[in-house]
């Protein structure tokens, strides 16, 4: 392979991609990073790290960036390239449907430069069935190529923001082709910088291995919380509980305020909404319930709030109460789908005197979410929605 022809493309430089481009540069492939966010590629050109909660990064920014990774906002500067990996997010809609807009304007502008035998890969988390129906269908039109004319393949990035890096170069990472030619050569293209890499039979299987475990983890968050619930009513430490029910084959989550982030609530949608289409709801009852339980965990505890604030001496909506973090999760700063900023909407709107405190936000960050801020010590109660735990300052 000439030196052209070894060069990898990564399509969007997010919070996967960036950590993803990263690591196959640093693995000795030239990498064109693509991205229509123009600060973010001169940033990384610059070798400035724009993800800093992402240990090690940093340092491979500082190393690569604008080097042996160059970021670019034109898809043209990759047309030498002979893989293109992409990775820009599908949400889903108000109604809970995928939303592939983004992912399908990525693709439109990557078939303007895609050429015969050129190999694509999916990371995206999407619905089972995408990659040879939604993504081969666009790639056609827009390059106008036959589908046996480019190689395509799917590879779900299992990342966790902050420890990404390792996640890349330890965790098992599966990877299928649309057909078999195209599975083998993605597999030979990646296992130049991954090390545990699986070939499975196809991407109709390796899309379903991704959605599959957030459903796994939604479900079972969703009995952690409806198990701590029945612990809190029998007057039993859940904690203590699950330390010792939890072994090799019992492995019950944590309870929580619910669950946050682009992945794990989003995925049970992808099949919910296939079997809904299908009319089939028999065959998702328990993912759609636990969609339920665990986006009505807020409810449950503004209720616990509310009994907390009984036992101050005090009108009720004179407490100053304090919700200890608004992000979706802990130590990182991202805030969609978060029932903790949910959760403190949702006792403004019972006319509470709520405020928050976040040790990631400004006050200024706080308030142009529409929220009020306090300094910890200055609350009357206070709920860290991470520990779930009650103090009184
Ligand atoms: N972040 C995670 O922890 C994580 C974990 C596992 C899987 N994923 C998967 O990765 C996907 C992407 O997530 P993310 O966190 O990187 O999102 P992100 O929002 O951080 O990044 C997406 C990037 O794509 C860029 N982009 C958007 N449209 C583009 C286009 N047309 N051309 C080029 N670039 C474009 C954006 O500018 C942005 O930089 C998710 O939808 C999910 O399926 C993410």
């Amino acid at each position: 392979m000439s030196e052209e022809c070894a060069k990898i493309a990564v399509i969007g430089l997010g919070n996967a991609g960036l950590p993803l481009a990263a690591v196959v540069a640093d693995s000795g492939i030239m990498v064109i990073g693509v991205d229509i966010n123009e600060e973010r590629c001169r940033q990384i050109n610059r070798g400035e790290n724009p993800i800093p909660e992402e240990a090690g990064l940093e340092e491979l920014i500082k190393q690569h960036g604008g080097k042996r990774l160059v970021a670019t906002s034109h898809f043209e500067d990759a047309r030498g390239c002979r893989t293109y990996i992409v990775i820009v997010p599908v949400f889903v809609d108000a109604s809970n449907n995928p939303d592939f807009s983004i992912m399908e304007k990525a693709l439109r502008s990557l078939g303007k430069i895609l050429k015969k035998g050129d190999l694509v890969v999916l990371e995206t988390t999407f619905p089972p069935g995408t990659t040879q129906g939604l993504v081969q269908n666009r790639l056609c039109e827009s390059s106008g190529l036959l589908q046996n004319e480019f190689f395509l393949a799917y590879s779900p990035e299992r990342i966790m923001t902050g420890v990404s890096l390792s996640r890349l170069r330890e965790f098992p990472k599966v990877i299928g082709g649309r057909d078999e030619e195209s599975g083998i050569l993605a597999y030979q293209v990646y296992k130049k910088f991954i090390c545990n890499l699986h070939l499975v039979s196809s991407a109709k299987v390796a899309e379903m291995i991704k959605v599959m475990e957030g459903c796994y983890r939604d479900v079972n968050i969703a009995l952690a919380n409806e198990l701590f619930k029945i612990c809190q009513d029998l007057g039993i430490d859940f904690f203590e509980a699950r330390d010792n029910a939890n072994h090799q084959f019992c492995h019950i989550h944590l309870p929580s305020t619910g669950v946050g982030g682009h992945c794990i609530p989003v995925y049970p949608w992808f099949l919910i909404k296939e079997m809904e289409k299908r009319e089939h709801f028999s065959n998702c009852r328990l993912l759609s319930v636990s969609r339920e339980v665990n986006d009505e965990m807020i409810r449950y505890w503004a209720e616990r709030i509310l009994l907390e604030c009984m036992k101050i001496n005090k009108p009720l909506f004179s407490i100053k109460i304090c919700i200890k973090g608004i992000t979706f999760r802990a130590g990182v700063k991202e805030f969609y789908h978060s029932r903790n900023l949910a959760l403190a909407r949702l006792l403004m709107e019972k006319g509470l005197d709520a405020y928050v405190y976040d040790p990631l936000l400004s006050e200024h960050d706080v308030q142009t979410k529409g929220l009020c801020y306090i300094e910890p010590d200055k609350a009357d109660l206070l709920f860290d929605p991470f520990l779930l735990k009650f103090e009184y300052p």
